[in-house]
Formats: structure tokens, C-alpha cells, sequence
């Protein structure tokens, strides 16, 4: 079965689009070079699954990204038996399929996961670069084009949800964060392709949000949503209706925040 596996699969045929904020590419190289493992830190829609998706195109290395969750057990990473019509065979995990074919492995939101889930990754992430499949009884090697990325959102977590010392220290790792507004107004007329002045616009009411964090908002307007509402305006929607469906309903329900992002747009749009 583990032999017709092919990992090509996973590699990302065309050139993802990111726009660098900083030396983060050349940092990046480094650390794939010495095979170290990296955990990308920032806030929600910030260019942390593009930023990997790039480098691993740019490398010309397979991909393979899971999403964790709190109902996620190390069985759903490493592998686990399955029973057919010839009796028991085993199935690699994703973890496990990284570092037998020589992928990167992403584990986006690794927070949520467990920490008995988490630790299945320390052996991957030293020195000994192996994965002991306890079930099956192997202990797999990684294969040398293996690397092991995590991404975390910092704001979010209960500090019973971190990440243990343990785990943090198996990592190098790069702070993330919504780029400044000349990256953005670029970033949004290339995803959607509309012109500079109006992702101006867009972008100074995705200030205006962010300057709102810690007083009545959680989280900023991430570049995600920027992205959102310049596409549907593309698409024909009218800029204060696509704002208000991508960048106000979605991160609040606080009448008084949404009055005032409503009148950030009307003032912009006018
Ligand atoms: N630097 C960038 N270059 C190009 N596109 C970007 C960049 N940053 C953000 N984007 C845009 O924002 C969207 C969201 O980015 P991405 O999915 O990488 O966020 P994320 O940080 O992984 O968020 P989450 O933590 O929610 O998974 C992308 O699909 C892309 O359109
Ligand atoms: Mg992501």
C-alpha cells in the first residue's frame, strides 16, 4: 500500500502569491536548509498559509497541511489500522506521510490540539528527526527533504491551551502580523484585481477596525476580509454593501462598533 504512495501530489504547480513584508523568504531558506523546524505566529488572515504555501513552492517541495482541533488524536496524525475485506492494514497519517516521502508538514492552529497530541511531534522536531509508529511497532526515519512548520493565532489561546515550553523550544519561529498599508493597497490589487485607489480605501477603513481592537473588538479586520470585499466589488457589488458583508457582520455583533465601522465606510465611500 505505502509503496504506490505518491507524494508528488502535493507539490503546488503554480507560484502562490505573496508579498513579502520583510527578509521572511531568505529567513525561511535558512531554516529549510538546516532542516529546522518553524512556527509562524499571527493573527487570523495575515499571510501566514500563503507564506508556506509560496515556500514550498519556491523550494518545489510537497505540502501537507493539516488543520488541528481539540477532538484530534495522535492516531489522526501518526496513522492507524483500518479493517477491510483482507483483514487489518495500516494507514499513514499525514505526520506520517511528511516525513516518510519528504514533505513539509503544516499543522495550522496546533493549539487546538492536545497536548498528548502535540508531543507526537517531538521526536520529528530535534535532533533525531524519527517518528515512532508505536501501534505498528516502526520507528520511521524522516526523510532528509522533511520539515516541520506550525502556525499559531497568539491572541486567542487561554494560557491552559498553550503551547508547552517543550514544544515551543523544538522551534524557530517568525511574528506575523497585518502588513503596512502600501504591502496591503498591493496585496489587494493583485488577489482581486481592482485598481490602487479603491484598495486605498479599503485599506484605511482596515486601519480604521484595527485601531478598534481592545476597545469593543477582538480582532482587527484581517487581510483576509480586505480581500473579501475588494472581490466582491470586482464582481459588481456596491463598495458600502461589499464592506459591510466582508469587513463589519462578520467580526461583530456590537450594535455600537457596527454603527461606527458603518459610518467609517459611508465616510470613505461617499
Ligand atoms: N503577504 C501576503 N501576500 C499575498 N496575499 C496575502 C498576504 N497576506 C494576506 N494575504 C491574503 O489574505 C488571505 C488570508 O491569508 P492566509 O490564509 O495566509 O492567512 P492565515 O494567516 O493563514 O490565517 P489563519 O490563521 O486564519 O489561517 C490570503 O488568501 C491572501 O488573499
Ligand atoms: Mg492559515
Amino acid at each position: 500500500m505505502s509503496n504506490q504512495f505518491d507524494i508528488k501530489q502535493y507539490l503546488i504547480k503554480d507560484e502562490p502569491y505573496y508579498q513579502a513584508q520583510g527578509n521572511e523568504l531568505a529567513l525561511y531558506q535558512a531554516a529549510y536548509a538546516a532542516r529546522l523546524p518553524v512556527m509562524l505566529k499571527g493573527p487570523t488572515g495575515c499571510g501566514k498559509s500563503r507564506f508556506v504555501e509560496h515556500m514550498a513552492w519556491k523550494l518545489g517541495k510537497p505540502l501537507i497541511t493539516v488543520a488541528c482541533n481539540e477532538d484530534m488524536t495522535a492516531s489522526d496524525l501518526v496513522g492507524r489500522y483500518l479493517l477491510d475485506a483482507n483483514g487489518t492494514r495500516w494507514l499513514d497519517g499525514p505526520l506520517t506521510l511528511a516525513a516518510r516521502y519528504g514533505a513539509i508538514c503544516y499543522l495550522d492552529e496546533i493549539v487546538e490540539a492536545r497536548q498528548d497530541t502535540t508531543v507526537v511531534i517531538h521526536p520529528l522536531t530535534d535532533h533525531r528527526r524519527t517518528l515512532p509508529l508505536d501501534k505498528k511497532g516502526e520507528l520511521v526515519t524522516a526523510h532528509p527533504d522533511f520539515q516541520m512548520v506550525i502556525s499559531y493565532n497568539p491572541g486567542y489561546q487561554s494560557l491552559l491551551k498553550d503551547l508547552k515550553q517543550s514544544t515551543k523550544q523544538r522551534f524557530t519561529a517568525f511574528d506575523f502580523d497585518y502588513p503596512p498599508a502600501k504591502l496591503e493597497v498591493t496585496i489587494l490589487s493583485k488577489e482581486a484585481g481592482i485598481d490602487v485607489e479603491l484598495s486605498s480605501k479599503l485599506v484605511k477603513i482596515g486601519i480604521a477596525a484595527r485601531n478598534l481592537k481592545g476597545h469593543g473588538l477582538d480582532e482587527g479586520i484581517s487581510t483576509r476580509l480586505l480581500v473579501y470585499a475588494a472581490t466582491l466589488i470586482k464582481r459588481g457589488v456596491s463598495p458600502r454593501e461589499a464592506c459591510r458583508m466582508a469587513m463589519v457582520r462578520p467580526i461583530t455583533d456590537d450594535a455600537d462598533i457596527r454603527d461606527t465601522l458603518d459610518h467609517a465606510i459611508d465616510a470613505i465611500f461617499d
